[in-house]
């Protein structure tokens, strides 16, 4: 294996460590208990680069490669999930989306604003009727010359209220099919826009997840991204790098959960001795360890693909699937080893295990991520190993 971290990674995740312990630890509890929207914390994030780290520096960003996001990810989610999914969206749906994707004035007059935090994005796909479903869009967007009209409705939509910038996807001509969808960058002040409620969640509670209502949206023809007909496909690019995100995001919570789960039952003594030591305990902080090793490896490598420049699809959806399944199961094993104490909001599991929850379904449900690989595999009949080498990383 030649993979090993660079200083600047490993800084990137000492610094990214730091701040969830120092700046985001205060203070989730009751954020979580009263959905309430961490202003300062994100503003906090913008400051110090963590919303725009991957974007180039010519346009305000860290220019950071996506292991350095990941390993961010990984530690700001051990602590507080409702900042991680603000944080992947902005990064590795609209930030990464529109620099890859858009042209030199779309890229100019928005990636500066949203690389900061001085703009937080959202990405709008999904729809009362197309959620993993993806390519049945019912938002339209008609061409009517110099501007395109959207109308239609969009839900569970991170950052939907926090958002300065949606992009939109939306069908322009339903008899091409997808064919016939584009994304469009919309400004969340634009005429016809009209955000609903805050959703009361299980998990990620203090994020903003909202229903966008566009009504007679005019959007100007500049502001679609690419080509006609460009849109799905657009969405898939841009959900393959978040799904590594959400991946990070479920691993930050096994590794929370787990580090939580380790120094309680070291401390914590029953019939003579500390919890650990009794097998029953210690053979789930086991199975915990060797899980998330497993998902760092899936997680890692799926960045490491993206930075490398090669086809990441599978690889993103295996970290992802993996991830958040073992993220899901071992925090309901950090509660069990916490007892009575788990079940309470004071000692952190609990939120854990209700933000796991979430990895499982947004950004692609499990059952999504398996059709993704099992389509890979037909469709190439290979696999990746080994792991980290350029040369041998598809056989
Ligand atoms: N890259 C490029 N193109 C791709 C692609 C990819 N990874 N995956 C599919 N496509 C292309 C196909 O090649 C095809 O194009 P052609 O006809 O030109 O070949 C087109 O897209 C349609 O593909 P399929 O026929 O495979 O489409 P499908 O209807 O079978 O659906 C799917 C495919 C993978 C299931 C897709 O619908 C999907 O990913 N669904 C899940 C959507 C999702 O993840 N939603 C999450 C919402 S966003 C969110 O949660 C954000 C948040 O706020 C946290």
């Amino acid at each position: 294996m030649n993979f090993e971290l660079t200083e600047e990674q490993l800084a990137v995740q000492a610094a990214a460590r730091e701040f969830a312990q120092k700046e985001l630890k205060p203070g989730v509890i009751e954020r979580d208990k009263h959905m309430t929207y961490p202003t300062e914390q994100i503003k906090m994030m913008g400051e110090l680069g963590f919303l725009g780290m991957m974007v180039s520096p010519d346009y305000g960003g860290g220019g950071m490669d996506s292991v350095s996001y990941v390993l961010a990810i990984e530690e700001i989610s051990k602590i507080d999930n409702s900042c991680s999914v603000i944080m992947s969206v902005n990064n590795s749906l609209v930030c990464w989306g529109l620099e890859t994707y858009g042209n030199e004035s779309q890229k100019a007059k928005y990636l500066p604003k949203l690389a900061s935090g001085e703009w937080i994005g959202a990405f709008c796909l999904s729809e009362p009727e197309a959620g993993s479903d993806a390519t049945s869009q019912r938002t339209t967007a008609i061409d009517m010359g110099d501007h395109y009209l959207i109308n239609g409705t969009k839900n569970w939509i991170t950052n939907g209220s926090s958002s300065k910038l949606h992009l939109v996807v939306a069908q322009s001509d339903v008899d091409k099919g997808h064919k016939g969808i584009n994304v469009f960058i919309v400004e969340a002040d634009s005429d016809g826009v009209t955000v609903g409620g805050k959703e009361d969640k299980l998990g990620i509670r203090s994020s903003d997840t909202h229903t966008i209502m566009y009504t007679d949206v005019k959007v100007p023809k500049e502001n679609r991204i690419g080509v006609d007909g460009f849109g799905f496909k657009f969405a898939m690019k841009v959900l393959g790098g978040g799904r590594i995100g959400i991946a990070a995001q479920a691993l930050g919570i096994a590794g929370g959960a787990y580090e939580l789960a380790t120094a309680y039952s070291k401390e914590r003594a029953a019939f003579g001795k500390p919890i650990s030591q009794h097998q029953a305990i210690a053979f789930k902080l086991a199975d915990m360890a060797t899980d998330i090793e497993a998902a760092k490896l899936l997680v890692y490598r799926a960045a490491w693909l993206k930075d490398m420049g090669m086809d990441y699809t599978m690889a993103s959806s295996m970290a992802k699937v993996f991830a958040s399944e073992a993220a899901m199961k071992h925090t309901v094993e950090a509660v069990q080893v916490h007892g009575g104490y788990g079940f309470v909001k004071e000692y952190h599991v609990e939120r854990l295990m209700r933000d796991a929850k979430i990895t499982q379904i947004y950004e692609g449900t499990s059952e999504i991520q398996r059709i993704v690989i099992s389509r890979e595999i037909i469709k190439n009949n290979n696999l990746y190993v080994p792991i980290f080498s350029s040369e041998l990383s598809k056989v």
